[in-house]
């Protein structure tokens, strides 16, 4: 009786133990090999943002009062994709109006390679509630001129 529970907690251990390994690798692979490229860019794009502009566009994407213009919800990331893509990229200044409210401001250069552009592109047009029809890639930043 006595040997039978023995072989019993040890069969229960085993299958315990590899149940483990299972899910170790289910999600491992989830992370990584079933992300898809519009996923992958958009998880580089979010540390980008982090590092370069949530300190004035705010992590919530919101922008400061009359400053710093908001991504979130924002009509002209919306409707001016390559404008967006040149100001990521180059910067921007000048008398612009999003979602109604004028903003006179200085967005400088952040010195973005086309990659870090893209991806960033895709998290902030994917971020917020914001909804993206076309994938932002490399080629098409590369195709945007100074
Ligand atoms: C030093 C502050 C600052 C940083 C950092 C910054 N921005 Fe901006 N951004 C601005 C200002 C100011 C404007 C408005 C410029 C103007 O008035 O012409 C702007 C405008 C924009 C616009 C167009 C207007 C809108 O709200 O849709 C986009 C898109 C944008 N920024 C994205 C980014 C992204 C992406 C980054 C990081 C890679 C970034 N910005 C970093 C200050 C900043």
């Amino acid at each position: 009786m006595k040997n039978i529970l023995t072989l019993l907690t040890l069969t229960l251990l085993l299958i315990a133990c590899g149940s483990k390994e299972n899910k170790k690798t289910e999600i491992a692979s989830y992370t990584t090999e079933k992300q898809t490229p519009l996923e992958k860019s958009i998880a580089d794009g979010k540390l980008v943002f982090k590092d370069f502009c949530s300190q004035c566009h705010r992590s919530n994407g919101k922008g400061v009062g009359k400053t710093f213009p908001p991504l979130a919800g924002s009509d002209w990331l919306r409707d001016k994709r390559t404008e967006s893509i040149h100001a990521v990229k180059y910067g921007l200044k000048g008398e612009i109006v999003v979602n109604g409210k004028t903003y006179n401001g200085i967005m400088t250069s952040l010195g973005l390679s086309n990659q870090e552009t893209a991806d960033v592109m895709n998290y902030i047009m994917n971020s917020w509630g914001n909804t993206q029809d076309k994938m932002v890639t490399v080629e098409e930043v590369k195709a945007v001129l100074k």
